[in-house]
């Protein structure tokens, strides 16, 4: 299996790892078929920015790269951006991912929207194009990215 040079990276280096005490939204996503877990921590300030973002990954070498990019690319970013984070977003920007480590990257996209609606939830607000997130993935409607193993 060939990884690239950002994917290493993000492994070996990642950002923001930790969690945030009192967070304004936190994400809890599994996929039940490798096992791997991902939460996600979220700090938004009152415009909707998201001034610190934190994760911690029980997974995959590719989960934690990713969760890793994805906290990178949405640290800073208005919530309405941070929803625009795709798991093809996050590969992009790794330089790629091996095809039976895309699901990886599912786990972390679905991480982010997790964090995002339980933050509209506590807020009692909803957010534009933000659904109530499968807590497994493998269930949900990324089904068609799942490889068997
Ligand atoms: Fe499941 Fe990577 S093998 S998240």
């Amino acid at each position: 299996m060939q990884y690239s040079a950002k994917v290493m990276d993000h492994f070996t280096n990642p950002r923001n790892v930790g969690e945030i005490e009192d967070a304004s939204g936190v994400g809890t996503v599994g996929n039940a078929k490798c096992g791997d877990i991902m939460r996600v921590y979220l700090d938004i300030d009152d415009d909707g920015f998201i001034k610190d973002v934190k994760f911690k990954t029980f997974g995959c070498g590719a989960a934690v790269a990713t969760s890793s990019m994805a906290t990178e690319l949405i640290k800073g970013k208005h919530i309405n951006e941070a929803l625009k984070l795709t798991n093809r977003s996050v590969m992009d920007a790794l330089d790629g991912l091996p095809s039976i480590k895309v699901h990886c990257s599912v786990l972390a996209e679905e991480a982010v929207r997790a964090a995002l609606w339980d933050y509209a939830e506590k807020k009692g607000i909803s957010i534009d194009g933000l659904e109530k997130p499968a807590d497994d993935i493998h269930d949900s409607h990324h089904e068609d990215l799942q490889e068997e193993d």
